[in-house]
C-alpha cells in the first residue's frame, strides 16, 4: 500500500542508514572536543531539531544536559524564509559558564541561526558551538561558522526527520525532496 507522504516526495536525499551512520561520526567528533568540558548542554531548535537531537545525544558520552528553544522563521505554509525570526519558548534554565552546543535541523539563509547566536551570547555562555544536520551553503545569506555539519545539501525543499512539509511528515526516518510547487492538504 502507497503511504500518504509518497504524493509529495520526489526523490529520497538520504536515508535513514546513511543519516544514522553521519550523526554516530558527528557524535564522536563531540565527544572528543568536549572531552574535558564540563557544564555542557545541548539546545535544540524546535520543532525541527528533534529527531535530529534525540539520535545524536544516544551516542554522546559526555556528560550533558538538554533544552530546548522553539522559533519560528517560517509563516504558516510559506517555504521561503522571511528573514523575520520570532522566539516562541525560551530555554528554562540560566546558560552562564555553560558550555553550549546547538543542535539545529537545517541552516538555509542564516538568520535564523544569526538570531539565536546573538540572543544567547548576551547571556554569557563559556562557549557557543552549531551543531546542524543539514546545510544549503547556496541559499546562505549571513555569514556564519558552523562546527558541525552533517550533510551539505542542494537548495531544495526537504523534509522528514524532524523537518516537516506543511506541519506534517515530521516522523519520517529519511530526509526527502519536496516535489515542486505543492500543497500538503489535510491528513
Ligand atoms: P534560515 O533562517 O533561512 O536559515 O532557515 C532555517 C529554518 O527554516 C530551519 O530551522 C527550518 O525550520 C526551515 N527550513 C529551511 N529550509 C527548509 C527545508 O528545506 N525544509 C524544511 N524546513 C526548512
Ligand atoms: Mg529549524
Amino acid at each position: 500500500m502507497s503511504q500518504p507522504y509518497e504524493q509529495y516526495l520526489q526523490e529520497t536525499l538520504i536515508d535513514s542508514d546513511t543519516l544514522q551512520a553521519r550523526i554516530r561520526e558527528l557524535a564522536h567528533e563531540i565527544n572528543t572536543d568536549y572531552a574535558s568540558s564540563q557544564n555542557v548542554l545541548l539546545v535544540c531548535i524546535l520543532k525541527g531539531g528533534v529527531m535530529f537531537l534525540t539520535d545524536l545525544m544516544r551516542h554522546i558520552t559526555v556528560p550533558h544536559g538538554i533544552d530546548f528553544m522553539a522559533i519560528s522563521s517560517y509563516g504558516d505554509g510559506v517555504r521561503e524564509s522571511s528573514g523575520r525570526v520570532r522566539i516562541e519558548m525560551d530555554l528554562r534554565q540560566d546558560i552562564a559558564g555553560k558550555h553550549l552546543l546547538i543542535v539545529e535541523d537545517i541552516i538555509d539563509s542564516g538568520h535564523t541561526m544569526q538570531y539565536i547566536l546573538s540572543l544567547l551570547e548576551t547571556r554569557q555562555p563559556d562557549s557557543i558551538r552549531i551543531c546542524t544536520l543539514l546545510s544549503k551553503p547556496s541559499r546562505r545569506q549571513i555569514e556564519l561558522d558552523v562546527d558541525y555539519v552533517g550533510f551539505e545539501i542542494p537548495d531544495k525543499f526537504v523534509f522528514g526527520y524532524g523537518l516537516d512539509l506543511d506541519e506534517y511528515f515530521r516522523n519520517l526516518p529519511f530526509i526527502g525532496v519536496c516535489k515542486p510547487d505543492i500543497t500538503v492538504g489535510e491528513h
